[in-house]
């Protein structure tokens, strides 16, 4: 009988390491596109053509260019601070690094484009992701 109890824990203990080895190699193994977070979730209405909605708090920006929407990361890839939008593009009001409506830099000291953000229309609403 006591035989019995131990193939059992045996078993039961078995069982628990590989529930938990299957969750840790889907947690991490799984693609990223599967677990996006969304950051911001915006009414489609509330963003005009060809124009930008800033959302100062998050440090994003939505921006539409034709019909093409898209969000950047507004912080700076120079050393963080946030960028300003303008009607010509985005300016870092620290060291003066400019960029396109694209994140693209024009000028340094920042030497790589803002981060860009995922898009997604669902029903009536953005959802900007990471
Ligand atoms: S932090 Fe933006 S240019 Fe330096």
């Amino acid at each position: 009988m006591a035989e019995l109890g131990q193939s059992r824990r045996t078993f039961l203990g078995s069982l628990i390491a590989l529930a938990a080895g299957g969750w840790f190699l889907g947690k991490f193994l799984t693609p990223r596109g599967k677990r996006r977070k969304t950051l911001l979730t915006v009414a489609k209405g509330d963003l005009p053509r060809d124009g930008a909605l800033v959302y100062g708090e998050a440090r994003i920006a939505l921006l539409d260019r034709g019909g093409r929407v898209y969000a950047l990361d507004l912080v700076c890839t120079h050393l963080g601070c946030t960028v300003n939008v303008t009607p010509s593009g985005l300016v870092c009001p620290c060291h003066g690094s400019e960029f396109d409506r694209e994140g693209k830099v024009l000028k340094g000291p920042a030497d790589r484009a803002l981060a860009r953000y995922e898009v997604q229309l669902v029903g009536e609403n953005y959802h900007v992701q990471l």
